[in-house]
């Protein structure tokens, strides 16, 4: 070997070893550092994926996932609703941490124009990750609110917390936006406008009769005015479909609204167009990037080539579209040659929409054997979601893991991986799941979840690890179910998690979910011998759980940040000019 030779390869040992110490310092994490790509759909039901047992949709994209990677069995949303459980998502914490999570029926940000959201003193995984380095995208929806005080401040905006680029809805896909009879909200407020309506009317007759007759000392002013209040009303009543279009159902890149309203033909292709360039500019790595899906929420917008195609109406449509834009997004990956270095998750938000169904048609999904859906609190079928991660060459091919996870897990497993570290100076719920997913533990280390609706635990589930692998399940509260036992609570939207219409429950009801995931046997002191023994541990183990949550935090969904407040509207004209023509996109 010649000198100079030798001197080169010293030296690019020497290089070599420096910067293995360089990068490895104050952190176990495998080198190098994978990207992280994180698809999550909306209101995906487990039963939906093929995957996970259905024999008739056509899941091919997703359940390829499965088999090159691990999949989770008992993966568990940390709410039943979306804007809760986005938020634990992000910040591996109950919403109840953050103030994300509602006492007054309104369990999601209802406006964009609304002024609660994720507050800006927490920390996404995205933040933690932007700091270690990492380029980070958000693309899809967002539903963690927007504005503060002005309709710029943007305080609540992915941009905020951690995201690098946004692209998508900063609200969410609802019934309203493409005026369905289904409708989050635009039956209810018709409603009570027509209320308004009927009373101002007759109130400006009343005061006009009283000026007519001389019976009330008055001018002509109080009546006008009235009437004139009154016309606004039917007016906005009269309009409020397309008001609706255009106050939510918007799309922005970064701080700019780019289409308002949304033409919703061409969505999904944008959607995908963004995550294919979002891999190419960012492909020398390290990125992270939350696509998250506005499929599979109604009103199910699918473009022409999947219509009609699945043997599950228009839903079954858009499952499988959804599923094809997965196999094109990981597709774009393998192009970009960083299968090898990405860790991909799929999940769903929580589970799928019982009430979602109109004329005998279902446009929800469907949670499999798992009682309940979307919006009630503790009931499987609303919190138990699909979870599957893919790494290959270093996760295991066809792992199947049925130990208890958490959505809350993916905050400190991605914050780990990226070499970052957990904040120190708060609680987080999330485990790593890292030992887990590679074998090196056999078990989760959750040991106890807490099933939030609004802000009471309707449920609560114990790992038992030391009885053999026992995961129990108390309700504390389960909603009525309309008819009794079965089905959905129909007409009201989602079931409430407080009132009349919910059956509190002493004893609680006990389920063994290893045996039973259906939850179709109540347990009883007679038939489990540890009935009063696990009963009561977890009534304490509630009971510390609440005890130590902070009383001071602020209300993020409380009424008065979460109505709609006309300055706070988004607007890519000046308020009321809410809309732009799609050329206008400054890409
Ligand atoms: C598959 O999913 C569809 C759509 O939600 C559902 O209607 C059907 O019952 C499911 N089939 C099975 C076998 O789970
Ligand atoms: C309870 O449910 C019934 C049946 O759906 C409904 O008529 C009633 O108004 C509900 N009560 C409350 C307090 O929401």
């Amino acid at each position: 070997m010649l000198p100079g030779h030798r001197v080169w390869t010293c030296a690019a040992v020497a290089l070599g070893l420096a910067l293995a110490l360089k990068t490895s310092a104050g952190s176990d994490a495998p080198r190098p550092r994978p990207n992280f790509l994180l698809l999550m759909a909306d209101d995906l039901g487990i039963g939906d994926v093929g995957c996970y047992g259905n024999t008739t949709i056509r899941t091919p994209n997703i359940d390829q996932l499965a088999e090159d990677g691990v999949k989770l069995t008992h993966h568990i949303a940390a709410a039943s609703v979306c804007t809760p459980s986005r938020a634990a998502f992000l910040t591996g914490r109950y919403p109840i941490r953050s103030g994300m999570i509602s006492y007054n029926g309104y369990r999601v940000v209802q406006w964009a124009g609304a002024a609660g959201g994720l507050p800006p003193g927490e920390i996404t995984f995205a933040k933690i990750l932007k700091e270690r380095g990492y380029t980070t995208g958000l693309i899809g929806k967002w539903h963690l609110g927007l504005n503060c005080r002005s309709p710029r401040d943007h305080c609540h905006h992915p941009l905020s917390h951690g995201f690098d680029h946004f692209y998508g809805m900063p609200f969410s896909l609802m019934g309203d936006c493409l005026r369905w009879e289904l409708s989050e909200k635009r039956v209810g407020l018709q409603h009570k406008l027509g209320l308004c309506f009927h009373i101002l009317a007759f109130a400006a007759v009343t005061l006009a009769a009283g000026r007519l007759t001389h019976l009330l000392p008055i001018s002509w002013v109080p009546a006008v005015l009235v009437a004139l209040l009154a016309a606004v009303v039917f007016l906005i009543s009269h309009f409020l479909g397309d008001l609706l279009v255009h106050a939510d159902c918007f799309l922005m890149r970064n701080h700019a609204i780019t289409e308002q309203p949304m033409r919703f033909e061409r969505t999904t292709s944008l959607l995908l167009e963004e995550v294919s360039s979002f891999l190419k500019r960012n492909k020398d790595g390290p990125f992270l990037l939350f696509v998250s899906f506005l499929h599979v929420h109604i009103p199910l917008v699918t473009t022409k080539d999947f219509l009609g195609r699945s043997q599950h109406g228009l839903y079954g449509d858009n499952v499988e579209e959804m599923d094809w834009m997965v196999g094109r997004i990981l597709g774009s990956l393998e192009e970009e040659g960083l299968s090898g270095s990405t860790l991909v998750y799929f999940t769903s938000d929580h589970g799928g929409s019982l009430e979602s169904q109109l004329g005998g048609h279902q446009y929800g999904g469907w949670n499999g054997v798992h009682k309940g859906g979307k919006g009630m609190g503790g009931w499987e079928g609303g919190i138990r979601v699909p979870g599957l991660l893919h790494w290959p060459g270093v996760l295991p091919a066809g792992r199947v893991i049925p130990e208890p996870t958490s959505l809350m897990d993916i905050f400190p497993t991605v914050v780990r991986l990226a070499g970052g570290q957990v904040p120190q100076d708060r609680v987080i719920d999330g485990h790593d799941l890292w030992p887990l997913l590679r074998g090196t533990a056999g078990h989760s280390e959750h040991e106890f979840l807490f099933h939030y609706c609004e802000h009471l635990v309707h449920a609560a589930r114990w790992n038992q690890r030391e009885a053999g692998g026992r995961v129990w399940k108390v309700h504390f509260m389960t909603p009525v179910f309309q008819p009794e036992g079965a089905g959905a609570c129909y007409g009201r939207g989602v079931c409430p998690c407080s009132g009349d219409n919910v059956t509190r429950h002493d004893p609680p009801l006990l389920f063994d979910l290893e045996r039973d995931p259906g939850e179709r046997q109540v347990l009883t002191p007679d038939t489990e011998p540890a009935f009063h023994a696990v009963v009561s541990r977890l009534r304490r183990e509630v009971e510390a759980h609440r005890r130590e949550l902070k009383h001071d935090v602020f209300q993020q969904l409380g009424t008065y940040l979460n109505t709609w407040r006309p300055w706070l509207q988004p607007c890519c004209g000046t308020f009321p000019l809410c809309w732009c023509s799609p050329q206008e996109d400054p890409r």
